[in-house]
């Protein structure tokens, strides 16, 4: 990988043919500290978010140890990184290959499942082998989520002690333990300590002890409109949650963070292939890195790269990705340059979870190169940049917002008007 001090860098050397994710390893090594500094958990990354080989070699360089890994893709991935990684196989549906492959093949030892089904499986697949950590992922709210985690894995509070009581009976020398997952982009650090409640009344209501409490993902990033709260207060809610729970001075709390870890650390650069108006046709699209921008209507920060003067009129655009699909779009708006036009480079930031990570190949597209920048990230929960993205205003819009100022009413009434 080529290192740049900034994208304009890699633009003047080479205007590059296909998207470049451009990615700032430091960020992803000062978020593993702040996990590892600031939450007495242990921190399981959890790969799908982004699983490119450098960002596991980056955190293996930080001290992370652990994986949560969802498949033998990812298994086989972290393996030919680190031989002696911790990996927590945490999808709650497996094949029986994959559990066999995962145990025997590449030493995991630790599952997680949501039915008795599933336990059974997991223990035909392992010859009832005696040192399994078995993990059962309960269902909790997901207030406050951008994305509910829960609708499709997770047992009822009401199902939960059984299949607890089931978990305890089949670990012979491994561990017990409850997860849940508070949703994807979480901005309320006291989802955390609720669903660590109903949890606690799932296991009181077993009368089982645990010997691991995962409070799984769903640590958030900043995006535009969306600045979390400090990370301090996750960290503070999981552990008031954890000294509230019904567990014995040995538990051990772990988490399995994938966007907080990796948000920051990369953008992407993409080409405008051609512009019509207001809407730019790019060489990335919502089957690459920008699945977001697309189903979640995530409008993420932009920034003109151009080697050369720009318009300082911002304007707003929407962007097409660029297979033939017409839901490769999306709507943004995108605040860039009046005069951009097709040849220009833009970077597309805060897409490192989530991004490269969803990309298929469609129309045979999608396929990316990477450079690493010396710069800082769009923006920062750890301190690398400011904690929030600005909300950007047209000219147009700056000057309407004038308008309305000065044609408040002044004194008494203008008050009047004001507190209503
Ligand atoms: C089991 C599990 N753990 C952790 C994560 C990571 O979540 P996040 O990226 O919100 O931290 C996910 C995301 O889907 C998940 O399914």
């Amino acid at each position: 990988m080529r290192t740049y001090h900034l994208p304009l860098d890699l633009v003047r050397e080479r205007p590059p043919e296909r998207p470049v994710a451009l990615v700032r390893p430091r960020s992803v090594s000062v978020a593993a500290r702040w996990f590892q500094d600031n939450l007495k958990a242990d921190v399981f990354y959890a790969v799908k978010a982004n699983p490119s080989a450098w960002v596991i070699q980056t955190l293996v360089d930080a001290g992370v140890t652990a994986f949560d890994v969802a498949s033998l893709a990812e298994i086989e991935l972290v393996r030919s990184v680190s031989a002696d990684a911790r990996l927590a196989f945490m999808h709650p549906v497996k094949s029986r290959q994959a559990i066999t492959r995962a145990y025997f093949e590449h030493g995991v030892r630790t599952f997680s499942l949501d039915s008795h089904d599933e336990l059974q499986k997991i223990l035909d697949a392992t010859g009832n082998a005696r040192d399994l950590n078995l993990i059962v992922r309960m269902a909790v709210s997901a207030d406050g989520a951008a994305y509910t985690l829960s609708g499709k894995f997770g047992v009822s509070p009401d199902a939960a002690p059984a299949l607890l009581l089931a978990v305890r009976r089949a670990v012979q020398d491994g561990l017990m333990g409850v997860s849940f997952h508070v949703g994807s982009q979480c901005m309320r650090p006291t989802a955390y300590q609720a669903a660590m409640a109903q949890v606690g009344r799932s296991i009181s209501r077993a009368g089982v002890i645990v010997d691991i409490v995962d409070v799984g993902g769903g640590f958030p990033s900043v995006y535009p409109g969306m600045v979390p709260p400090d990370m301090q207060e996750y960290a503070d809610a999981i552990h008031r949650g954890f000294n509230e729970m019904p567990v014995s001075e040995t538990t051990e709390l772990w988490c399995e963070p994938g966007r907080a870890l990796v948000a920051e650390s990369s953008s992407i650069l993409c080409r405008v292939d051609l512009r019509k108006g207001d809407a730019l046709y790019l060489n990335d699209g919502s089957y690459g890195s920008l699945f977001d921008a697309t189903h979640s209507r995530w409008p993420f920060p932009v920034k003109l790269v151009r080697d050369g003067e720009a318009a300082d009129d911002l304007r707003p655009f929407q962007f097409y990705g660029p297979t033939c699909d017409s839901i490769d779009h999306m709507p943004g708006p995108f605040y860039l340059p009046a005069d951009i036009r097709e040849g220009d480079f833009i970077e597309i930031g805060m897409l490192g979870a989530y991004g490269v990570a969803m990309t298929t190949g469609f129309n045979g597209y999608g396929e990316h190169d990477i450079a690493v920048m010396e710069d800082a990230p769009m923006a920062s929960l750890y301190g690398l940049a400011p904690r929030s993205i600005p909300t950007v205003r047209t000219t147009a819009e700056e000057q309407a917002r004038k308008v309305v100022r000065l044609s408040r009413p002044k004194g008494k009434a203008g008050q009047r008007r004001r507190k209503r």
